[in-house]
């Protein structure tokens, strides 16, 4: 008997899954420094304070980590005004997101989301082999009219991300409000919030609300975006205590390393380095909505740190050229026609934006 037949049918199918390449990959190859547009990261690195932390405690990396993150969840618990049972903090947003289908798959269970959406909806789905109902986004947003009309009794999770990745486009709370009114209590929402901090938006809800409000409502962030530490692996998740601890079941044990537990502490105490993050993106962002424009390039206007571009032609011919030239973009995910470009630094978008010119 050969190995791929004790293997389940669905995930025999399933393509392995490898980051698209690696900066130090495609640095290998071409031999020059790439300048790397494709992942989301925070282009001006992490808080110099985060950097001084982790760096402190490598002397005392014998012991396991704190397995409760006690020291973090008390300082976001005492941010956000919830209480510590509120919260849970893992080795990134995504390995709650994966605690999450593992509480709630079953036999026939359904996952619900948009089309073009975080890739890890998706993945984690085939993986438990639950059913995957996709709607059409409008406008490049989620269309949460036509997916409430999706609900069914089967449907166990609805997955939002907000702000969006690919798109960047952001839900409004009045939308959301009223899509909440219409969830029923058998469906758990999650509301991804990555990108939480780089938004700027006066109908951006607050979605720890809906928390307070007792919903069945868990809201994802992380410390991979804004605060630099993608590297490290570490984010955390807010909801009811019913709802943490049924992830607290599924969850593997230490599974967040206490240097990342440091750090994210330093990160997130300095607010100066968030907001001169953000501001910088903001400046750079609108430096990209110009040079696009200019070269009538339509791109979607973004809550994030990354911008979706129009291209009108295979986004992986695109894709591949900018490669050629040393610059990772990453074709859109559920839109084969578009292109996702993280904000950089100024040197950064200068360089994607000379080679953009060279390639199309
Ligand atoms: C919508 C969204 N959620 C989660 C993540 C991953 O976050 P983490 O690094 O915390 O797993 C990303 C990263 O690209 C993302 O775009």
């Amino acid at each position: 008997m050969s190995f791929s037949q004790i293997v389940p049918e669905h995930i025999q199918h399933i393509p392995p899954y490898k980051s698209e390449n690696p900066a130090e990959q495609v640095e290998r190859k071409l031999g020059v420094p790439v300048v790397q547009l494709g992942m989301n990261e925070n282009p001006f690195g992490p808080s110099p304070k985060a950097v001084q932390a982790a760096r402190a405690f490598l002397e005392k990396i014998a012991p396991y980590p704190d397995d409760s993150a006690y020291f973090l969840r008390q300082r976001l618990a005492s941010h956000y005004k919830i209480s510590m049972d509120e919260i849970i903090v893992s080795s990134g947003s995504s390995d709650i997101l994966a605690m999450t289908y593992d509480a709630l798959h079953s036999p026939g269970a359904e996952v619900l989301t948009g089309e073009a959406s975080f890739v890890v909806f998706y993945q984690l789905a085939e993986i438990l082999n639950m059913g995957l109902v996709r709607t059409p986004m409008k406008e490049y947003a989620f269309d949460l009219e036509a997916m409430a009309e999706r609900i069914t009794s089967k449907t166990r999770l609805v997955v939002l991300a907000n702000p969006n990745n690919p798109t960047g486009t952001i839900i409004g709370r009045a939308e959301l409000d009223k899509f909440m009114n219409k969830a029923p209590d058998h469906v758990l929402v999650v509301l991804d919030e990555a990108y939480f901090e780089y938004v700027n938006d006066p109908s951006y809800p607050n979605a720890l609300d809906y928390v307070r409000a007792g919903k069945p409502v868990l809201v994802l962030r992380t410390f991979s975006k804004v605060f630099g530490l993608a590297g490290l692996r570490i984010g955390y998740g807010i909801s009811t205590p019913e709802i943490i601890e049924t992830l607290y079941k599924v969850r593997m044990a230490f599974n967040t390393n206490s240097v990342a537990q440091v750090a994210a502490l330093a990160a997130w105490d300095d607010r100066e380095h968030v907001q001169k993050s953000v501001s910088m993106n903001r400046a750079e962002l609108e430096f990209l909505y110009h040079e696009l424009s200019k070269r009538h390039l339509r791109y979607v206007p973004s809550h994030a740190n990354f911008v979706l571009v129009e291209l009108k032609k295979p986004a992986r011919d695109v894709t591949s050229a900018l490669l050629d030239q040393g610059v990772i973009v990453r074709p859109a995910w559920g839109c084969p026609a578009c292109m996702r470009v993280s904000v950089g630094t100024h040197e950064q978008n200068h360089a994607f934006l000379a080679a953009l010119d060279k390639v199309l």
